[in-house]
């Protein structure tokens, strides 16, 4: 890893406009799976119904019990993420103004945990809900989302506990009393306004580019290091895996984000 530590902290430092680009596989190494490949989300339940709202319905009639264990899954597997070293070396990074920003496309909310503050937020937040009606959102307390997931836990959990469940988590809206949900975004719907059009400027404006964790296949996310490429940015990727994105990078570190940035926080005396 040695070479790649030195080459990664010459980029970095060369350059006085740097953003994160980040995906899934940033938060794996903090006990969140990743949607594609082997273990992924998608792999147990596929997208064509559990990553949209009019597949989930179907789902939720005809197999209630397997929403359930599902919801319950990916509600605990949330709250009991906490941020890596990746996660808090892009924090440290920020705070030592080497890094203007991230874009991510998790919703774990595990960047701003971590203390970062400049965070676009493609994909929505799992800690906040959005009025269906008058489209307002608010953010939700973890302790809340605690107790959903405790509430789905229970062995043997069924439709009706679901539903239960969904009530506690999405109240109605303070403001006009319309149906909350979450501020996700599943397949087939828009991006939260202005997200999009403000990480393709930072993108267009960036002179280095930190592609993490992320397959970089789910469009218009995957603009970002396009639109940043196009415009001359430097392109660094750490990703155990190769990417379409990797032959294309000016710099390929083929490690876990974490254990990566793990070690590079000690070489840059951040701990
Ligand atoms: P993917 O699951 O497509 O890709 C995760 C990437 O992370 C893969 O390239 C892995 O090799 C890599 N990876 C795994 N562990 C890693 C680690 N420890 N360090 C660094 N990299 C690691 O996830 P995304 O690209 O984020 O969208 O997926 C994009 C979108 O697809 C998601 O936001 C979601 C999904 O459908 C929506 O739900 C709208």
């Amino acid at each position: 890893m040695e070479e790649y530590l030195h080459a990664f902290d010459d980029i970095l430092r060369s350059s006085i406009n740097t953003l994160a680009f980040t995906g899934a596989g940033v938060s794996w190494e903090s006990g969140i799976p990743t949607f594609r490949g082997s273990g992924g989300i998608w792999e147990q339940y596929p997208p064509s119904m559990y990553g949209n709202l009019p597949g989930l319905a179907v789902v939720f009639v005809l197999r209630g019990k397997k929403l359930a264990g599902f919801a319950a899954e990916v509600v605990s597997t949330l709250v009991e993420a906490s941020p890596n070293p990746c996660h808090s070396a892009l924090a440290r990074m920020e705070e030592e103004d080497m890094l203007k920003g991230i874009i991510t496309q998790n919703v774990d909310d595990l960047h701003s945990l971590a203390g970062s503050k400049k965070v676009l937020e493609l994909h929505g937040n799992a800690y906040r809900l959005k009025c269906s009606r008058c489209r307002s959102t608010r953010k939700m307390e973890r302790e809340r989302l605690v107790e959903v997931a405790q509430r789905l836990k229970q062995p043997g959990v069924k439709r009706r506990d679901l539903l239960g469940a969904l009530r506690h988590y999405a109240s109605r809206c303070s403001e006009c009393g319309g149906r909350t949900r979450p501020d996700v975004v599943f397949f087939g719907e828009s991006l939260p306004p202005g997200a999009m059009d403000e990480s393709v400027l930072l993108a267009s404006e960036c002179e280095l580019l930190l592609v993490l964790g992320t397959t970089s296949v789910v469009y218009p996310a995957a603009l970002v290091p396009r639109v940043a490429m196009d415009a001359g940015a430097r392109i660094v990727e750490i990703n155990p895996q190769p990417t379409n994105l990797t032959p294309l990078a000016d710099l390929s570190i083929p490690y876990p984000a974490g254990d990566f940035f793990a070690t590079y926080m000690k070489m840059a005396g951040w701990e």
